[in-house]
């Protein structure tokens, strides 16, 4: 259940951080058939055989490790079947947004966002908390806010993602004292606007602080991810305030971050290729 602290505080959104990118056209397209069982999955092969690079994209890693099948797929229909509509919806929605994320953001905020989904995937399917595939696109937007702070004033923002990087202060305290906002705040505002469900508003809104959400443990989920896969893993890995607000508990956590980098490396190579 949501309460009132989920709600966007609009005095919080500052007023020129208001115009927001749309959602691109063929992620708009996908979440619409996927809401229709019965044509989604003949609606989604029409939508990647009209994009020669997500039908390519699609069939490289659908035959890769990632997913590890034992048969040759060579055709999207049959891509479909087998990987069900949640995931191909998943990664339309990974290169849909990959043109805005890198030239909006940054490679580096791109890369972070595939590296966080695919590690709140594994997360959510270990400890049994969400459906993975739901976790994925939880920890693939968790960061959107970001391309609005670095289109507001990239040189400003590289040089707070500079410090925070330094590990001596907080990225979204920096962000609060440079920009009057936040990127959680912002990607929360971005959620709302291109109407996704409200859970994924509440985890954008709050991943660098579960214990302030109404749902701390779905929200958790992208907290960790977030955590795991950082250049260098913070110490400690997760705070305490928010460890205990947790219904599952990450016992090593060392192991966990490298399953999880070895398996976003595939799926970021083959979705990186040129098409
Ligand atoms: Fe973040
Ligand atoms: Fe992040």
């Amino acid at each position: 259940m949501m309460n009132d602290s989920d709600k966007i505080d609009p005095k919080q959104l500052v007023e020129e951080y208001k115009d927001i990118p749309p959602m691109p056209n063929v992620m708009v397209k996908a979440l619409s058939v996927i809401k229709n069982p019965t044509t989604g999955i003949a609606e989604l092969a029409k939508i990647m055989q009209t994009d020669q690079s997500i039908s390519t994209k699609t069939l490289s890693l659908v035959n890769s490790a990632f997913y590890g099948f034992r048969q040759q797929i060579t055709s999207i229909n049959k891509a479909l079947v087998i990987l069900g509509m949640m995931k191909a919806k998943n990664i339309i929605m990974s290169l849909a947004l990959k043109q805005m994320m890198t030239t909006q953001g940054s490679r580096d905020l791109w890369e972070h966002s595939i590296k966080c989904a695919v590690a709140s995937e594994i997360i959510a399917k270990e400890y049994k908390i969400i459906n993975p595939d739901d976790a994925f696109v939880i920890g693939f937007l968790h960061d959107i806010g970001k391309i609005l702070l670095n289109t507001k004033n990239p040189l400003k923002y590289s040089k707070v993602r500079y410090l925070a990087q330094q590990g001596n202060v907080d990225l979204v305290d920096l962000e609060d004292a440079q920009f009057g906002t936040n990127h959680c705040i912002l990607g929360a505002y971005i959620s709302k606007k291109w109407q996704l469900p409200v859970i994924l508003t509440n985890c954008i809104r709050y991943h660098h602080d579960p214990s302030q959400s109404s749902l701390p443990t779905v929200c958790g989920i992208v907290y960790c991810a977030d955590r795991l896969v950082k250049p260098t893993m913070p110490a400690p890995v997760f705070e305490p305030k928010v460890l205990s607000k947790l219904e599952f508990s990450i016992a090593d956590p060392a192991t966990l971050r490298e399953t999880i980098l070895a398996k976003a490396s595939i799926f970021l190579k083959e979705i990186s290729a040129p098409s």
